[in-house]
């Protein structure tokens, strides 16, 4: 039976996914609440809706796959129309998120930051006044030397965490790097951090994502709210 969390997100998805026209490359993220919007557009794509899709993770990729949603890759398309992501935090005004407890984030970045629209879909609990209220920032780092990358870590004022797998070994992302969740609590200046954490020698990439979703959609009791962010 699908949970009252499940059916919100499920709701934020197929909000997303009547924004997707014929013709359109189409971003695919990864999570739970991203997996509902590639289930979404599986149907249109039974129903005849034409798009190329290039999925932000390997399992997203097989969703899509095994629904037969078309994927196409970098190769061909260097820009893509639309990109519906799930996200772990959202910040209320900036509309800056968290991501990436899923583990895809360095994917999920690179497919936002080639996409004319993010369109960021969550429940309500996701949405804050502050990031870093709820859930770490997941940074992932290259494997060579992860311990003193995670102690320059420490200097910015995190606690970073070692991801691992439910049979204890170290989490891999699809890129094969490691994961330290960086624990802070409320960020005051996320655009700032961002900047300090990127800086450091052995990160690939974090999981703050600053000024980079175009429209969030938040399932609430009172049904979908849209945000979109104002142009600067
Ligand atoms: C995947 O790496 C993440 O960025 C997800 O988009 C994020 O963790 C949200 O996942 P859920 O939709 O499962 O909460």
């Amino acid at each position: 039976m699908i949970d009252q969390r499940d059916a919100r997100k499920r709701e934020a998805a197929m909000a997303a996914v009547a924004m997707v026209e014929d013709g359109m490359v189409v971003g695919l993220g990864t999570g739970s609440t991203a997996a509902f919007a590639i289930e979404g557009l599986i149907v249109r794509v039974r129903d005849g809706l034409r798009i190329a899709g290039i999925p932000t993770s390997e399992r997203s990729a097989q969703q899509a796959l095994e629904g037969g949603i078309p994927l196409t890759d970098f190769a061909h398309h260097t820009k893509l129309d639309l990109t519906i992501d799930g996200a772990d935090e959202i910040a209320r005004e900036s509309l800056d998120l968290i991501k990436g407890l899923g583990g895809a984030l360095l994917r999920e970045k690179i497919v936002a930051a080639a996409s004319d629209r993010l369109v960021i879909i969550a429940d309500e609990p996701k949405l804050l006044s502050r990031l870093g209220e709820t859930a770490p920032v997941p940074v992932e780092v290259v494997t060579f030397g992860w311990e003193t990358t995670a102690a320059r870590l420490t200097k910015l004022g995190a606690r970073p965490v070692l991801r691992k797998t439910q049979d204890g070994a170290a989490f891999r992302s699809d890129g094969g790097n490691l994961i330290l969740d960086c624990h802070f609590g409320a960020i005051s200046d996320p655009a700032r951090l961002e900047q300090n954490l990127s800086g450091i020698v052995g990160v690939v990439e974090t999981g703050l994502f600053i000024g980079m979703a175009t429209t969030v959609l938040v399932a609430t009791s009172s049904g979908i709210v849209r945000l979109d962010r104002a142009r600067s």
